[in-house]
């Protein structure tokens, strides 16, 4: 029981909700969610139709404008993007300082932290100003991506090519020319960036709106969510579910150990990339990414694919998962696919965080147009000492 502390009671009612389990911090037009139902729409838009029939720059722009954009529009829009696709010049010696071996989420968190040392969002109130970090953010960001993953390899980087589309040239700028980028390489890393395009008031993107609301410029609100992304109950899903099927895999290819620990709660195993604070049906991002790794990996005979897919079967045949509504989350297939394409593990969180940028721009711009927006400054309801003498530290 919490005993409320005496400036509680000078200051009036409040509301306790660890976690943010029932308390709405913002309204929003952007993205609707029914986790009931596992529904998820875009603007109006089922995510299943957009992951069918649109792109990740124009479900950006959707996401961004508020509608979808005419063909002229989207053209604009994509050479805007891409005309944006270079970085800063003295970045690349910068990014080379950084430790080698060090994880890719802290590197490219400080390189788009970096981008705020011009300036050239400081502006927060030019509506051109904000279109251009906002240009920037998606053109630079993959090469940013690709120029960290190319530095952890030990390669010299790649320089852009805007002729190779967005996605083409974002796997050229990684793995170099070798590389074969296939029409169905391009086409599913292009949906999968759009599943995680925005997600309303995840972690992330309520980080990018908490430090927004201080009239923060873009730049250093996005490197917040960036940050907030990386843990494993987040974002660092996608990697933390490949390390637990490698580690399956390690132990026999038998995941009954294994969820005997999760359910027992041993050391707090968890079932990765299972699970969701909103969903508590199947996640319909889930659903799309589990299709589309059946049909990509049909052929590879990956032995990951097929244990992901035998503890799903076991999980949602299990008491456990069923009382608790536990289902795939779409964390959970993804990895196997950026496996397949060639990225390594630690990179994971990085593409989730390409993808999730055009949300958390979005969102930042939405909460800046709302003139009802105030900064988010949450209360506490105190719990320690009432009112105490201090004694001197030679007299304790
Ligand atoms: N494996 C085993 N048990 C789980 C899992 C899981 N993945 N997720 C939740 N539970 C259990 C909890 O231990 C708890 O059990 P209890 O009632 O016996 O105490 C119950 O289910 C409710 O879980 P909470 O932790 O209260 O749920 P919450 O909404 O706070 O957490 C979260 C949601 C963080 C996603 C959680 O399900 C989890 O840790 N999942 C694994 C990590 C993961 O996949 N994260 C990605 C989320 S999606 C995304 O960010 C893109």
């Amino acid at each position: 029981a919490v005993q409320l502390g005496p400036m509680l009671a000078k200051t009036g009612m409040t509301t306790l909700d660890v976690g943010f389990v029932n308390t709405s911090s913002c309204t929003s037009a952007i993205t609707y969610i029914d986790g009931g139902q596992g529904i998820l729409r875009h603007r109006g838009y089922p995510i299943e139709e957009l992951a069918e029939k649109s792109s990740f720059l124009e479900t950006s722009y959707l996401l961004i404008y508020g509608e979808d954009p005419t063909e002229a529009q989207l053209t604009e829009f994509t050479e805007k993007v891409m005309g944006q696709v270079e970085l800063p010049a003295q970045m690349t010696p910068l990014l080379q300082a950084f430790p080698q071996d060090t994880h890719p989420m802290p590197v490219f968190s400080a390189g788009v932290s970096l981008f705020g040392t011009h300036g050239d969002d400081l502006d927060i109130d030019d509506p051109k100003a904000v279109d251009m970090a906002t240009a920037r953010l998606l053109g630079r960001g993959p090469t940013l991506a690709a120029a960290t993953q190319r530095i952890r390899a030990g390669k010299d980087t790649v320089a852009p090519d805007s002729s190779l589309g967005y996605v083409g040239n974002f796997l050229r700028m990684t793995f170099g020319e070798d590389y074969e980028i296939t029409d169905e390489v391009v086409k599913a890393l292009d949906m999968l960036l759009l599943l995680h395009s925005d997600h309303e008031q995840n972690c992330s993107t309520s980080t990018v709106r908490m430090v927004g609301s201080s009239e923060a410029p873009l730049y250093a609100s996005i490197t917040g969510g960036i940050n907030a992304l990386y843990g494993p109950l987040h974002g660092g899903a996608n990697q933390a579910v490949l390390e637990m099927l490698e580690r399956i895999q390690a132990e026999g290819g038998d995941a009954t150990d294994y969820m005997d620990r999760v359910k027992n709660k041993v050391d707090g195993v968890k079932l990765m990339g299972f699970g969701h604070r909103v969903y508590k049906s199947y996640d319909p991002r889930a659903k799309i990414a589990k299709k589309h790794a059946d049909a990509l990996l049909s052929n590879s005979n990956d032995p990951l694919l097929e244990i992901a897919l035998k503890l799903e079967e076991t999980a949602l045949a299990d008491d456990y998962f069923v009382e608790r509504k536990l289902y795939p989350n779409v964390d959970f297939y993804t990895g196997l696919i950026y496996r397949a394409m060639g990225f390594p593990t630690e990179m994971f969180t990085v593409l989730f965080a390409l993808g999730r940028m055009p949300g958390w721009i979005a969102h930042w711009r939405e909460m800046r147009e709302d003139p009802t927006t105030k900064i988010n400054r949450p209360r506490q309801v105190y719990t320690g000492h009432d009112e105490r003498s201090f004694t001197p530290i030679s007299e304790r």
